[in-house]
């Protein structure tokens, strides 16, 4: 029986390699975004190259929206395995610039879309009849290289990173015990429109963050999709409640 995923902010990016990478690991992958069209353009790319997909327009900020995500996901494949809380939102914050409007905003995409998304999961997660000790679940968040170290100008962004890392460790020691893990990975610049519109509100062109990366290599999304694809794999069942740095060496813990 295939393995079943959500990934959310599916629609590009990052979160669309991570969407097509799993697919081709043989998940059948819901493809969750805001935006309809591009979720829709996504599932159909999925389906043209023979993968299973099914689009969902979601916002991750409403938390019985992901819940009902989640459950068209689960009733519309038969069963679920993995959730990708992937969806993000990157302004530059330099400090004067954080209002409470901004804050609400960003902590609700980035911070709360992953709690309702943790919920969401576990409830599906609780159904499934464990096998011994197996992993029944999997969670999977996107954080950020500037959640591991405070970035220049990224008050709020750093601050909701790091907020990730803490409430992955968290599940992962509640969950643990029920056979769920829950771990983070931690991108560093990856050429993707969130990536591009950055460099150009830091006026930067992307080029000029390679002396930042040790490999001097602007990350691929398919790269770190691949570092997703080894996490939501039985290879990685022993890894809980860890942050995996894929920025090509930007930072070292
Ligand atoms: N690009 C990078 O260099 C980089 C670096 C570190 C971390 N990240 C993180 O990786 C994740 C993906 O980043 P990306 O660069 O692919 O971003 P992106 O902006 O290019 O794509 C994000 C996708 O998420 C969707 N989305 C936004 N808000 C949503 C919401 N409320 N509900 C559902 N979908 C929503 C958007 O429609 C879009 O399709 C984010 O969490 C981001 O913070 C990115």
């Amino acid at each position: 029986m295939a393995k079943v995923a959500m990934v959310t902010g599916a629609g590009q990016g990052i979160g669309e390699a991570i969407a097509k990478r799993l697919a081709r690991d043989g998940f059948q992958v819901a493809v969750a975004d805001l935006k309809a069209d591009q979720a829709q353009r996504v599932a159909d790319e999925i389906s043209q190259a023979g993968g299973a997909a099914l689009p969902i327009t979601v916002d991750v900020a409403d938390r019985e929206a992901i819940f009902a995500a989640v459950r068209q996901t689960a009733s519309h494949f038969g069963g679920f395995d993995l959730l990708v809380n992937n969806a993000g939102l990157g302004p530059v914050t330099r400090i004067d610039d954080v209002t409470p409007e901004l804050f609400d905003q960003v902590m609700r995409v980035n911070v709360a879309g992953d709690m309702w998304g943790i919920q969401a999961a576990k409830e599906q997660f609780e159904k499934k009849v464990r096998h011994g000790k197996e992993v029944v679940g999997k969670i999977i968040n996107a954080t950020s290289q500037a959640g591991v170290r405070g970035n220049l100008n990224e008050l709020l962004y750093s601050s909701t990173k790091f907020a990730v890392r803490g409430l992955t460790q968290v599940a992962a020691r509640d969950l643990g015990p029920a056979g769920i893990t829950v771990n983070c990975y931690a991108p560093g610049i990856v050429d993707t429109p969130m990536m591009r519109k950055l460099a150009v509100d830091q006026g930067r062109t992307m080029e000029s963050y390679e002396p930042l990366i040790s490999v001097r290599k602007i990350t691929d999304p398919e790269e770190i999709a691949g570092v997703v694809s080894f996490l939501a794999s039985e290879k990685a069942d022993c890894i809980n409640g860890q942050t995996i740095l894929c920025d090509g060496g930007m930072q070292f813990e």
